[in-house]
């Protein structure tokens, strides 16, 4: 076997960490990509963000021993030498500063940005890697902002002919200024209800109602986390099943969607909450291939693929999808999905015949292939 000369391979940075509740299990994240990722094909630099926003070099070692001990994720530390990044004649650079001068300077070709929720997966970091005219994994600034966003996701599908369920969404000002309106369009729509802040994830700040008295509890709940809330009509008795999607749209062929996963929640009300997430192991399954007619899979799978062009995607998406009988309609895509080897968007590849290893090259390589800037 040949193996790839040292200087000819790529120098992936891989940032994770962050500000979002999701650190520990970013953490986690980057402990999976880095054991997974082909040392012949890449160069690793360890690149954290700690939960007060300091970045710094993380060593591999120290990124390959996260793990979840006595039930704590992992975090990264408050560094005592901070990160700093540099674009140069060299292109994108990464180092410490030591008091005045400049140490462990590494080449970036690409970045991965292993950061889920607000200041991550929401197009704000994405910005930063197109300042720096760097490559980086996934989704660009626009698409990565409107997946964050359950109100203007909404808004992309509906342009795109997607089916999507009835809701409602209040600004904070249209709260304050107009709150009978707002209530009373909400009201119009069948209850239970789903009150969301609308730019969270991990069910966080999301409460189920099933009666108007409780609607104050939520929308106040909700807006601990957003300003800004989206109503949604709940559904009764759907399943949750959900597509993986791969690609550029510029490439010849496209995106590719996986087989279709299904979540199957025990609670009696179907709400995959926080705690089913991420604390109750019973809290729900993940069926890999769902047990559906293959038509619906193919249905699913060609909305999927309609949900990554309609927010503009570009590398990954996971569509989220309410199937009640025979209807379709698309709860949400995620452009940062979680991806620990046992995340349901790498689950749904590997049940199709893509390892894990060779997920994250693919993810790298798509990342590679496009051009930076507008494209
Ligand atoms: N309209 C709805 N009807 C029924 N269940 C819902 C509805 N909206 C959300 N849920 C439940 O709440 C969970 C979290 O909602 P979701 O919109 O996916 O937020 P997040 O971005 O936090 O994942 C879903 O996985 C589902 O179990
Ligand atoms: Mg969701």
């Amino acid at each position: 076997m040949r193996s790839t000369p040292v200087s000819s391979r790529k120098r992936v940075a891989l940032i994770f960490g962050g500000q979002s509740s999701e650190h520990g299990i970013s953490c986690l994240t980057a402990s999976s990509v880095l054991k997974a990722i082909d040392k012949e094909r890449f160069e690793v630099v360890g690149v954290g963000i700690s939960a007060t926003g300091r970045w710094s070099q993380v060593p591999l070692e120290v990124i390959a021993d996260y793990q979840i001990v006595d039930g704590v994720a992992p975090q990264v530390a408050e560094p005592d030498r901070e990160a700093v990044w540099m674009v140069g004649e060299n292109g994108c650079e990464v180092a410490t500063r030591d008091g005045g001068s400049l140490v462990d300077i590494h080449g970036v070709d690409v970045a991965f940005a292993l950061l889920h929720g607000p200041y991550g997966e929401d197009g704000t970091i994405q910005g930063l890697f197109e300042m720096m005219g760097i490559r980086y994994v996934g989704s660009g600034v626009t698409a990565s902002a409107i997946g964050m966003d359950k109100h203007f996701m909404k808004v992309a599908f509906e342009a795109a002919g997607l089916p999507v369920y009835p809701y409602v969404v209040a600004t904070a000002l249209r709260l304050e200024q107009d709150r009978a309106h707002v209530i009373d369009e909400i009201n119009k729509l069948s209850y239970p209800l789903f009150v969301k802040p609308a730019r969270g994830g991990s069910s966080i700040g999301i409460s189920r109602v099933t009666d108007p008295s409780q609607l104050d509890a939520a929308i106040a709940e909700a807006q601990r986390f957003d300003p800004k809330i989206v109503v949604e009509q709940g559904f009764i008795g759907a399943r949750e099943l959900e597509c993986a999607v791969l690609g550029n749209p510029a490439a010849p062929l496209g995106c590719d969607a996986s087989v279709i996963g299904e979540i199957r929640v025990q609670a009696a009300d179907g709400f995959y909450d926080y705690e089913a997430k991420y604390f109750d192991e019973d809290g729900a399954a993940l069926d890999a291939p769902a047990d559906i007619p293959e038509e619906l899979s193919e249905r699913l799978r060609r909305l999927a693929k309609q949900s990554f062009v309609a927010v503009d995607a570009e590398g990954l998406v996971r569509s989220d999808f309410f199937v009640l009988g025979d209807e379709i309609y698309i709860n949400e895509v995620n452009t940062m999905p979680g991806f620990t080897q046992i995340s349901m968007f790498p689950t749904l590849w590997q049940v199709g015949g893509m390892s894990y290893p060779d997920l994250v090259g693919r993810l790298i390589d798509l990342a590679l292939e496009r051009p930076v800037g507008l494209r």
